[in-house]
């Protein structure tokens, strides 16, 4: 099956989320690593719950809303400076270290984000990491007011790009978006980036479940809605072998 088209989802897929970290510590310290992970846990539950209000926001709007929610959450007071400086994190996010020579490696398929990321947000990161050079286009699920894991998303690979469902595949590390692309007929390679072993491990390696650890426990590990990827790699460096 000739793969012409490869489309990767943005945040935890390419670019890691857990590099706001060293913001959110600085920012509030000793609460980096609660305030990074509940941000996230929000973040998505409520483009959930935007979609299925029928009450889009773009993703600028939700991680504002998650990340305000979050420090107020923790009781913690702060200036508009300390929440924009966290904030202008999201358009300067780490890439994971073999991004960049994987994409490389992929060409000459048509290169894709497909993200629930505004515009904006999309635009800005691609610049700002250099990916701009390799992608041939920046998607996002705004075109359509709903998020992934909605059909109406992953619709606008086929509308962008011109291809068909089974000439694409598309990466995720993110289980719900692995189940939403395959429910929605695309080739799927899913990053199992925290194995099983790993989780059972760090669960019972000390006495509290560190917020890490309950994030890896919650967003890392397939879910069980009935649809599995068609690839499991670890790493996005493994995917020219597959593709
Ligand atoms: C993305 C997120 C939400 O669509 O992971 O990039």
């Amino acid at each position: 099956m000739p793969i012409n088209a490869v489309v990767f989802d943005a945040y935890g897929t390419l670019y890691d989320i857990q590099s706001v970290a060293d913001i959110t510590e600085d920012a509030f310290p000793g609460y980096g690593e609660i305030i990074t992970q509940v941000w996230r846990i929000k973040q998505l539950e409520y483009t959930w719950l935007r979609s299925l209000m029928q009450a889009y926001q773009d993703f600028a709007a939700v991680t504002r809303d998650s990340l305000a929610y979050t420090l107020r959450m923790l009781g913690l007071d702060y200036e508009k400076d300390a929440f924009e400086r966290i904030i202008e994190k999201y358009l300067h996010l780490d890439l994971y270290p073999d991004a960049t020579a994987a994409l490389t490696a992929l060409k000459p398929r048509k290169l894709a984000i497909l993200s629930n990321g505004s515009p904006d947000m999309l635009n800005a990161l691609v610049r700002n990491t250099g990916l701009d050079r390799l992608l041939d286009a920046t998607i996002s699920v705004d075109a359509k007011q709903i998020f992934k894991p909605s059909p109406a998303a992953y619709q606008l690979i086929g509308e962008e790009l011109g291809t068909a469902p089974e000439d694409v595949l598309f990466v995720s590390s993110n289980p719900w978006d692995v189940a939403g692309a395959k429910s929605f007929g695309l080739n799927v390679a899913w990053i199992e980036r925290v194995t099983p072993e790993a989780m059972a491990l760090a669960c019972v390696e000390t006495e509290l479940v560190a917020p890490l650890t309950m994030f890896k426990a919650i967003r890392t590990q397939m879910d069980e809605l009935g649809f599995a990827p068609d690839h499991r790699v670890r790493a996005l460096s493994e995917l020219p072998g597959i593709a």
